[in-house]
């Protein structure tokens, strides 16, 4: 009998902190490395925020609170889902989780059986389909056809569709690909749930505030209201707010769903911090004309990553509307030597090839289900961006 369970052996740890940590790693060893693969904004927190976490641990908010959140929280969410998404929740329909990866977890935890089927659009943020299968779901992989530029499409969702569905996971803004869906995109995608009332949507609207040009964001629960109950709209201060480390994620659902996250919960974490719960509420509530300001600086390193990368021989990248990634395709490389007389045959080795010879850590479209490709992820200043895409062009010159 072996000591660890079956179930480690149905994931892989994840390949976005396994780049970052490698790439770490490398630094400390002496080496000059550029590392694109985090998925986290290079900003700080804004000072208020973090005025306000540390005023909570003054005035004693260093106790338990309510499992899935406090109320003041709860209330701030309901108002920035009214304020910014038009959805009208009630603090009853609110789950507060370590995260959004926490909140995803509750859910999938709450609702899954053995062989129950979740749908995760390629190519996807690495987690979702682990997190199924550690819950004992079967992830169902759509690959988008690549004229669709990596939109799901309705009649690719539809045939993906059988009785044991129980949930579709939607990300828009995406990771990795940054591509954003238009209100009317979202429309089309939601005439088909409407034919399935036994699929319900959970829709991550993370990247929500870092969308570009002249996008506006949309999301499925408000596009089309009579899907409302069926959808968890999941969201978070990690991106929008600079505060990943500060793990404060939410959802509003249904309040059956919500009460069931809270009883997962109620076994495992308890609640999140409850000074980050009192910074997330400042979050919320408090200024929020920063994020305009730092919209602007990701637009210009996208447009100048895109660019770049456009200029490399054997690289080609669509220019995304959001999140603070882009997702090139590789495939004029493959099939190509490097200078050590190696053959690149995928992301993967190309991937280690630019670590290798020239200190940029890229992230593999393995990883997210989508190959030939790679995630850079432009969180990093213009000139540490410049440089990277710069070394990648010397880097692919020598490719023949
Ligand atoms: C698509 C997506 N959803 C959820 C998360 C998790 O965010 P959090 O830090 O709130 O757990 C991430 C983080 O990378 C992400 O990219």
């Amino acid at each position: 009998m072996s000591f660890l369970s079956k179930r480690l052996e149905r994931i892989k740890p994840s390949a976005t902190m396994a780049i970052t940590a490698k790439a770490a790693e490398l630094k400390v060893a002496g080496r000059d490395v550029i590392g694109l693969g985090a998925g986290e904004p290079d900003f700080d927190t804004p000072d208020d925020i973090k005025e306000a976490g540390i005023l909570a641990i003054r005035k004693g908010w260093t106790k338990y609170t309510k499992v899935d959140g406090l109320q003041e929280l709860k209330e701030a969410i309901t108002e920035k889902f009214k304020r910014e998404n038009n959805l009208i929740y009630s603090s009853d329909q609110i789950n507060v989780g370590v995260g959004a990866k926490h909140v995803l977890f509750n859910a999938l935890l709450a609702t899954l059986d053995p062989g129950d089927e979740v749908i995760v659009p390629a190519p996807y943020w690495v987690s979702y389909p682990d997190m199924v299968s550690l819950a004992e779901g079967k992830p169902v992989i759509i690959s988008p056809n690549e004229k669709n530029g990596f939109r799901l499409s309705p009649s690719a969702l539809e045939a993906a569709i059988t009785p044991r569905t129980k949930w579709l996971i939607f990300n828009s803004p995406s990771n990795p690909t940054g591509v954003a869906y238009s209100s009317k995109e979202l429309a089309e995608i939601a005439t088909v749930l409407i034919r399935y009332p036994h699929v319900h949507v959970m829709s991550d609207d993370i990247y929500e505030h870092l969308v570009y040009d002249d996008f506006k964001f949309a999301t499925l629960a408000a596009v089309e209201p009579s899907i409302f109950n069926r959808v968890l709209t999941i969201n978070g201060v990690s991106k929008a707010y600079a505060m990943t480390g500060w793990r404060i994620g939410y959802a509003g659902g249904d309040v059956a769903l919500i009460k069931a996250m809270a009883k997962i919960q109620s076994q495992s974490t308890s609640n999140p911090a409850s000074m980050c719960q009192v910074a997330a509420i400042q979050a919320l509530n408090g200024p929020q004309n920063f994020i305009q300001k730092r919209r602007t600086e990701f637009q210009k390193r996208r447009d100048m990553v895109v660019n770049m990368l456009n200029d490399a021989n054997g690289i080609t990248c669509q220019k995304p509307e959001g999140a603070f990634y882009v997702y090139p395709s590789c495939k004029g490389l493959i099939g190509t030597k490097t200078p050590l007389g190696d053959t690149i045959n995928s992301s993967e080795e190309l991937a280690k090839y630019l670590l290798d010879s020239v200190g940029v850590a890229v992230v593999h479209g393995a990883a997210f289900g989508l190959d030939p490709h790679f995630r850079i992820s432009y969180a990093a200043s213009m000139t540490i961006l410049e440089e990277a895409c710069l070394r990648i062009q010397r880097a692919v010159k020598e490719l023949n």
